[in-house]
């Protein structure tokens, strides 16, 4: 069963951006941010992609060719989003994904792109963010149980979600005074393109069963369900929960 509840207002007026917002998680979390009444910037590296999420997506919705580990690319899209709207009032910083593999055959170059999109890429989302973000803006950091529950072969992968869920507990010692929330979203294991080309290729299904022993409630998740989580945490019905890691996991990480 996917839970897809009905759009709203609750997010009404509020301008959002949502990196990685072109397929998976993030652009159902876009999706349902539109629904709900927002604005939403999504970014992605490839146009395609990102053109098929706006198309989709409809209306209130632009889509801004980012590399988050490109700073250049970065500055790019808020001086965008400055011009066209002038402020930030929810950030989500979920662009990120990773490949499996043992600590034997891990590379330079997987440790270094790996590390570039999850954290480098998450630490300058938000640090560029910064002189855009409204008051009492809501961040939110896709995390993963991998920060807690690391699986094998995902050591470096997991890494960066743990470095992710740190980020948040500092950055909420910073910015408390300003008003400005931060959070973790971490889903298990949800049905996306970044979570299946974890598999061989024919092998997808081989990987879900896999990971759906590990669920107390026996399925992954749908990216939808990701998304009623990331309004909780978008609106103000969660302005005094700061700095939490929110496991939307099926019960994977709580046992
Ligand atoms: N699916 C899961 O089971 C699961 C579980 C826990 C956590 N997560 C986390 O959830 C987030 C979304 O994952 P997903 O499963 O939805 O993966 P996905 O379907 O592969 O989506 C990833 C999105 O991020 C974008 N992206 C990747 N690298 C980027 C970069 N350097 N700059 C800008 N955009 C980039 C992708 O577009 P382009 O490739 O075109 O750039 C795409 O829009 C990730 O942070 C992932 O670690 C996923």
């Amino acid at each position: 069963m996917t839970t897809v509840l009905p759009g709203g207002t609750i997010l009404a007026g509020k301008i959002t951006v949502v990196t990685g917002g072109s397929t998976g998680i993030g652009r159902a979390i876009a999706q349902r941010f539109v629904a709900e009444g927002a604005y939403v910037f999504i970014t992605g590296r490839r146009q395609p992609e990102l053109d098929a999420a706006v198309d989709e997506i409809g209306s209130n919705v632009e889509g801004i060719r980012t590399d988050s580990a490109d700073l250049g690319d970065l500055d790019a899209l808020y001086r965008t989003i400055r011009q066209r709207k002038g402020r930030i009032d929810v950030l989500v910083a979920n662009a990120g994904g990773g490949v499996a593999g043992p600590l034997a055959e891990v590379t330079e170059e997987v440790f270094d792109k790996t590390f570039g999109t999850n954290v480098k890429g998450v630490l300058f989302t938000v640090q560029k963010a910064l002189p855009l973000l409204a008051e009492d803006a809501s961040v939110i950091l896709t995390g993963s149980t991998n920060s807690l529950r690391p699986g094998p072969d995902l050591g470096v992968y997991a890494a960066t979600k743990a470095a992710v869920r740190n980020l948040a507990r500092s950055w909420i010692i910073e910015l408390g005074a300003s008003g400005v929330r931060v959070n973790v979203l971490s889903p298990g294991p949800t049905k996306t393109p970044g979570l299946l080309g974890l598999a061989p290729a024919g092998q997808e299904q081989t990987l879900l069963d896999g990971l759906v022993a590990g669920v107390p409630l026996g399925r992954v998740a749908d990216p939808a369900e990701i998304a009623n989580a990331a309004v909780f945490l978008a609106s103000d019905q969660s302005s005094f929960v700061n700095g939490i890691e929110f496991f939307v996991d099926g019960g994977q990480a709580q046992i």
